[in-house]
C-alpha cells in the first residue's frame, strides 16, 4: 500500500511567535506549497514542484488555491455542554446553575456520555478542530467516553475529570478524596495512551474546598507531566464570590497557588479581570492563559487583554469554551478575538489569529512539538480551508490584493462550510454524514 500522500495547495507555515515579534518574521503563506505525509507524520513541507519531483510515487491530492493549515487546536472546551450551547439569558453563576449543571448530571449515564462525546467530536472535526483540551463531568465514565471516542477517530486530545466538592447540586459533587482517587486512576489509564494526555481538572475555586484543591495539587506534584486546567477571573461576581470563600487569599490566582495549582503546565481559562500581581506570577511561572472570546461576550464576562498579556510573553491559547461559547468554530472564535481586540484598541493580524488557533493553542497545552505546525516531524493533523466558501466571502476575497486580504474574510465570516477537508494522523477523514 502506498503510504505517502502529497497535498498540494497554499501552505500556512510558521517559524516563530507572531504575538511577540513582527508577524512577518514568524508566519508565511506559500502560494505554491505542498505537504508530504508518510503514515501519520508530515515528512516535508516545500514548494509543490520540488515535492512532485522528489516524491513521484506519492498519492496526490491537489487542493488548488485552498489553504493547507494545521488542524485547529481548541484549548478549552466542555464537551458535556454540547447539547446546551446557545442557552439564553444568564451570566456565569446563573448559567451554570440553570443550564450547565442539570445537563452535566445527565452524563452519569455512560451511554449518554458516549453519545455526547461522539456528537461533540464529530462537530469539532466538521469545524476543522483536530485537537482540543476538554473538561468532562465529575463522573469517571465521562472521561472514558471522551478518550475512547477520540481514540476511535485517531485524535490527539487532552481531558480530565472535572472535580467539584461544594456549591454544586446533589449528584454532581465528589469529595477531596474521591477526586484524588478517581483522577489518579483515570490518569493512570489514559495519560500518554496513544494520543491522549491527562489534565488534572478542578473546575474552579468556588466549587472546590481548600481540601480538594490541596489533594489535586498533591496529585499534580506526583504526576508533573500532566497538565492542570481550571478557570480564573472570568466575571466580577465570580471574583467577589471567590473573595468571600477564600478570605485569606491575596487574589483569585492565590486560591490555586496556595494549593500547589500553579506551574508551567497550568492552563487557566478566561483570565479577564487580572490583578497586576496575578499577571506577574503567571508570567514568572510560565503558566498559560486561554482566550475564550465568544464565551466572554456571550456570557457577558469582559474583554481579555490579549495584546497586553502577549507582551509579557505569557503563552496564550484560543478556545471556543463550548458550550459557554456560542460556536464550535475556531473561525468564528478568531472573528470574536479580532472584535474584542478592536474594542481594546488593537487590530490582530490574520497571521496572529491563525497562529493563536494552531501553534499558539498547541503551545499553551505543551503540544507544540507534536501538533499545530506544518513542518517535518509533526503529526499529520491538517485541514484544508476553502477561501471562497460562500458567495459573501468569495465576492470579498475576489477583491483582495494580498493573500492575507484573501484569507481575512474567511476568518471573519467563515464556518464549517470553509473546511474543505480534514486529515487526522495522516488519514483523510471521510465526509461527515451531518
Ligand atoms: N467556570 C466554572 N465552570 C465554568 C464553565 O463550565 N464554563 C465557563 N465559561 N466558566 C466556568
Ligand atoms: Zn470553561
Amino acid at each position: 500500500m502506498n503510504t505517502q500522500k502529497l497535498l498540494l495547495g497554499q501552505t500556512f507555515e510558521t517559524s516563530g511567535n507572531p504575538m511577540t515579534g513582527p508577524w512577518q518574521d514568524a508566519v508565511r503563506i506559500n502560494s505554491a506549497g505542498a505537504v508530504l505525509i508518510e503514515n501519520d507524520q508530515i515528512v516535508r513541507v516545500a514548494d509543490r514542484d520540488t515535492l512532485r519531483r522528489d516524491a513521484p510515487q506519492a498519492d496526490v491530492h491537489d487542493y488548488g488555491q485552498h489553504l493547507i493549515c494545521p488542524g485547529f487546536v481548541d484549548a478549552h472546551v466542555h464537551y458535556p455542554q454540547t447539547a446546551i450551547i446557545a442557552s439564553w439569558g444568564k451570566q456565569l453563576i446563573d448559567w451554570l446553575n440553570t443550564y450547565t449543571f442539570p445537563e452535566e448530571m445527565r452524563l452519569h449515564d455512560p451511554a449518554y456520555a458516549r453519545q455526547i462525546a461522539a456528537r461533540y467530536l464529530d462537530l469539532a472535526l466538521d469545524h476543522g478542530t483536530t485537537t482540543m483540551c476538554s473538561y468532562t463531568t465529575i463522573h469517571p465514565g465521562s472521561v472514558d467516553a471522551f478518550f475512547e471516542a477520540a481514540a476511535t477517530r485517531g485524535m490527539r486530545t487532552v481531558a480530565g475529570k472535572t472535580c467539584m466538592d461544594r456549591n454544586a447540586p446533589d449528584g454532581l459533587r465528589d469529595t477531596a478524596q474521591s477526586a484524588y482517587d478517581e483522577s489518579k486512576a483515570l490518569l493512570a489509564r489514559w495519560h500518554g495512551k496513544g494520543r491522549a494526555q491527562y489534565a488534572i481538572t478542578p473546575r474552579f475555586s468556588p466549587t472546590s474546598t481548600p481540601e480538594q484543591l490541596s489533594a489535586l495539587g498533591a496529585l499534580w506534584a506526583e504526576y508533573p507531566t500532566c497538565l492542570m486546567q481550571t478557570h480564573l477571573s472570568e466575571q466580577p461576581a465570580e471574583i467577589d464570590w471567590v473573595r468571600q470563600l477564600f478570605p485569606d487569599a491575596r487574589d483569585y490566582l492565590d486560591t490555586y497557588e496556595a494549593h500547589g495549582l500553579i506551574g508551567d503546565r497550568a492552563v487557566y481559562g478566561h483570565a479577564i479581570h487580572l490583578q497586576p500581581r496575578e499577571i506577574d506570577r503567571i508570567a514568572e511561572t510560565g503558566a498559560a492563559l486561554v482566550h475564550c472570546p465568544t464565551s466572554n461576550s456571550f456570557i457577558g464576562s469582559g474583554l481579555m487583554d490579549v495584546a497586553g498579556l502577549a507582551t509579557r510573553r505569557i503563552p496564550l491559547g484560543l478556545a471556543t469554551d463550548t458550550g459557554g461559547g456560542s460556536s464550535f468554530s475556531m473561525l468564528r472564535t478568531m472573528a470574536a478575538a479580532y472584535e474584542i481586540a478592536q474594542l481594546r484598541g488593537t487590530a490582530l493580524h490574520p497571521a496572529q489569529l491563525m497562529w493563536l488557533a494552531t501553534a499558539g493553542s498547541a503551545r499553551s497545552l505543551h503540544l507544540h512539538t507534536k501538533i499545530g505546525t506544518l513542518a517535518a516531524g509533526y503529526e499529520a493533523d491538517l485541514i484544508i480551508l476553502d477561501l471562497a466558501s460562500t458567495p459573501a466571502i468569495a465576492q470579498r476575497s475576489a477583491e483582495a490584493d494580498t493573500i492575507w486580504e484573501t484569507l481575512f474574510p474567511t476568518l471573519m465570516m467563515g464556518d464549517d462550510r470553509a473546511i474543505a477537508d480534514v486529515w487526522v494522523a495522516g488519514q483523510r477523514r471521510a465526509a461527515s454524514s451531518g
